[in-house]
């Protein structure tokens, strides 16, 4: 019965360094292109000449949030359609007329690629 168990082990071996590569993979993002949007994304949601978000909304690893929005995460599950989201950047003003967070495209704060890629962003927190 050695045999059989050796065998069986090692292929159990052999699949589960299979699935960990796999799964590592498709973590680092299997596409360096929608990687760069991500980070691109980012950067402007986070700089301070840009969307500047933190200063009212926590999210991802940014320091020192400001708390008067909230959090933005499980963009995906709250927010299914990205158009909605990137409503809410284009003008926030739509759908609160009293919001304190700036209408970033109808004021020309950012401009409709900068929100496009902030929205890919957002969507994967
Ligand atoms: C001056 C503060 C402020 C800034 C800056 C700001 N927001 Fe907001 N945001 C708010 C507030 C307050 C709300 C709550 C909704 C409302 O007021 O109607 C909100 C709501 C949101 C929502 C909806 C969240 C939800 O759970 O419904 C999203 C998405 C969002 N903001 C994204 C952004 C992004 C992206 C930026 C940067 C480009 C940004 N916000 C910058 C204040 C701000």
């Amino acid at each position: 019965m050695g045999i059989p168990y050796r065998l069986t082990s090692k292929h159990i071996a052999a699949g589960l360094a299979l699935v960990l590569t796999t799964a590592a993979a498709g973590q680092a993002g299997a596409d360096p292109a929608s990687e760069r949007r991500l980070e691109s994304g980012k950067q402007l949601a986070m700089a301070r000449d840009k969307g500047n978000c933190l200063a009212c909304h926590a999210f991802d690893d940014g320091e020192l949030p400001g708390n008067v929005g909230p959090p933005l995460m499980y963009m995906q599950q709250r927010f299914p359609d990205q158009a909605a989201l990137y409503d809410q950047i284009w003008d926030a003003t739509a759908r609160n007329p009293d919001t304190m967070m700036p209408p970033f495209g109808k004021h020309g704060i950012l401009t409709e690629e900068e929100i496009g890629l902030i929205v890919e962003y957002l969507h994967s927190l």
